[in-house]
């Protein structure tokens, strides 16, 4: 099988590569990336020369690049988006345009070329916060942020193409991941590496707000899973319904670094920041008997090794000419 994955140079979309390609001896795949500040091509260090991967740099909003790539494959796994919520905050343009109209695009290529499979990657967020219970697929979506709420309406779109279309979509939404290769913006690798340099980890608000944390390898498990027995037209939500209070994840990782709690700073609170994100994957479990498969306290402890253990991978991402990049892109500085 001929898979386009789009932003495979990010954290998630890298390890979903490498865990496809050890997994699926048939997967040929393509990986259209347009290297933002976000894709990182040392994410796939070792795949280069690899006969059954190939990559391409280019934007997902670019029609004729995604229709080339398109007529080559049978399937697309769509992870390319803007996914930092802070940076949603401070400048949604590159939101819309790729999350919105960058899958926009990649839907028209799929139902042109009558592709047979096309894995929307979403989130929790779309469902917006609840304080208690889980929501199941079928709850009505409340996004808060300029991010949700482009990745709502990406999701809809996808699905409408399904009802109007026939196009084989199938929509995944996932809670909070962590593992190697996050980039260090999100909480967990963003607290790991300030307090291995002994800088101050920012808590918004309170620190009472919660996430469902599932170690990427599960997400990219269930991706798999979902390519290959899920029901088009149907949504899965991925969590692991293990939901944590960002200061607990903050206090266990200072543990593990053996550095001191005074390292952790309260800072202003994130403007319209949900409270608790909260799934049900029981359909998921049900259907396809996909389950986590990684305990918290032992992946998270993996997670802290390996950022102790690759500090190159993160000083370049942190370094100058990674904020050269952001600038160039944003305009401003991170
Ligand atoms: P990421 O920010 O680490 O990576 C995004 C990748 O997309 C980067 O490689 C970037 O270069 C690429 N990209 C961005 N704009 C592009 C464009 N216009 N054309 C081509 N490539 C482009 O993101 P991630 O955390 O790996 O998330 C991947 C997907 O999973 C996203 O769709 C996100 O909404 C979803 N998701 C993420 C999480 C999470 O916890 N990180 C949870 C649930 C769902
Ligand atoms: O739920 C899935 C989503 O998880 C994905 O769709 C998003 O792409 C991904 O970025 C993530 O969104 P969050 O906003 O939940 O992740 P983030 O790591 O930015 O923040 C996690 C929590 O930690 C949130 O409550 C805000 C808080 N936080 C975050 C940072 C970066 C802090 O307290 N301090 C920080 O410095």
């Amino acid at each position: 099988m001929k898979i386009l994955v789009t932003g495979g140079a990010g954290f998630i979309g890298s390890n979903f590569i490498r865990h496809l390609i050890e997994n699926d001896p048939l997967c040929h795949i393509i990986n259209l990336d347009q290297l933002t500040y976000a894709g990182n091509l040392d994410n796939l260090s070792g795949l280069d020369a690899h006969p059954r991967y190939q990559f391409v740099r280019g934007d997902i909003a670019d029609r004729s690049l995604v229709d080339a790539l398109a007529r080559e494959v049978a399937v697309i796994v769509h992870f390319a988006a803007e996914t930092h919520v802070d940076r949603s905050i401070v400048n949604p343009d590159a939101f819309i345009k790729t999350n919105v109209m960058g899958t926009y695009l990649l839907l028209e290529a799929a139902k042109k070329f009558n592709h047979s499979r096309f894995i929307h990657i979403s989130t929790d967020e779309v469902y917006g916060s609840r304080e208690k219970g889980y929501y199941e697929e079928g709850a009505p979506l409340s996004p808060s942020s300029p991010y949700s709420a482009s990745k709502a309406a990406s999701d809809l779109l996808a699905l409408s193409y399904y009802k109007t279309y026939g196009l084989p979509v199938i929509v995944t939404r996932c809670s909070n991941n962590y593992g190697p290769y996050q980039f260090p913006e999100k909480l967990i690798p963003l607290a790991i590496t300030h307090a291995l340099e002994d800088k101050p980890v920012p808590i918004y608000g309170d620190g009472r707000y919660m996430r469902d944390w599932l170690y990427v390898v599960d997400h990219c498990e269930a991706i798999r899973q979902v390519l290959r027995e899920g029901r088009p037209g149907e949504i899965y939500n991925i969590g692991g319904q293990g939901d944590k209070t960002n200061i607990d994840v903050i206090h266990l990782i200072l543990e593990i670094l053996k550095k001191p709690a005074s390292l952790i700073q309260y800072v202003k609170d994130r403007p319209g920041h949900d409270r608790r994100y909260a799934i049900d994957p029981g359909k998921i479990a049900a259907e396809l008997g996909w389950r986590p498969s990684h305990q918290f306290d032992v992946a998270i402890e993996h997670t802290v090794r390996w950022y102790q253990e690759h500090p190159a991978w993160w000083k370049r991402v942190k370094s100058g000419e990674y904020l050269e990049m952001y600038e160039k892109i944003y305009g401003v500085s991170p």
